[in-house]
């Protein structure tokens, strides 16, 4: 198994993988499946030329035997004031390659390159109520939670809550 970054060919890779976890996963994320699903690929050029361009938002695979089997991407800022800290979001492996050890894997890797960026002291994402699995792995990889908005999600008739984590990268 190996964990590679995006490239400028992987825009259809990229768009299955993020409408494969929202349909798989819809309370995991905070966009919708049928919302995404339904937008046209100029909408979708433009929501993963970052991604693919791979300056300022990196997507990392999870690849087995040349198939795709999870990702996560980072998004780090262009704003000057705001350029030591990066979101980590759509995380993702898919259901049948689960409790593997992948997530832990891709997660591994985030941390050794973020390690090499001097200038990152700290790593946030936001994780909806009901991903327990996902929580107590950002635990174990010394994820605290910083802040919860409440009732940010609404699925079907539940309101669900956004729990903030982060890590510190360095002091
Ligand atoms: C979160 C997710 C990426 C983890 O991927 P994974 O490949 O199954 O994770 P791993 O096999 O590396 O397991 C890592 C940890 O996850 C947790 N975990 C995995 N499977 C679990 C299970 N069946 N029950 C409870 N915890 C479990 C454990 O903490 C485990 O730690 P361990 O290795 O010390 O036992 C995956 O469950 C997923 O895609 N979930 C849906 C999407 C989601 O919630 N994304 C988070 C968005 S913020």
């Amino acid at each position: 198994m190996e964990i590679r970054k995006a490239v400028i060919t992987d825009f259809e890779n990229i768009k299955s993988m993020m409408l494969k976890a929202l349909r798989s996963d819809p309370n995991a994320f905070s966009v919708n499946y049928e919302e995404y699903a339904s937008c046209s690929n100029y909408w979708w050029q433009n929501y993963l030329s970052d991604y693919l361009a791979g300056l300022y938002s990196h997507m990392y695979f999870a690849q087995e035997n040349e198939i795709i089997v999870g990702m996560a991407g980072l998004n780090f800022s262009r704003k000057i004031k705001q350029q030591h800290s990066v979101d980590f979001v759509w995380f993702f492996v898919d259901q049948e390659h689960r409790g593997k050890g992948i997530g832990r894997k891709i997660l591994e890797h985030i941390h050794t390159v973020l390690k090499e960026r001097e200038e990152i002291v700290k790593i946030a994402l936001s994780v909806v109520s009901t991903q327990t699995k996902a929580i107590e792995l950002y635990k174990k990889f010394g994820y605290s939670v910083s802040g919860n908005q409440r009732r940010h999600i609404k699925s079907g008739n539940d309101y669900l809550d956004l729990i903030i984590m982060e890590k510190h990268l360095r002091p």
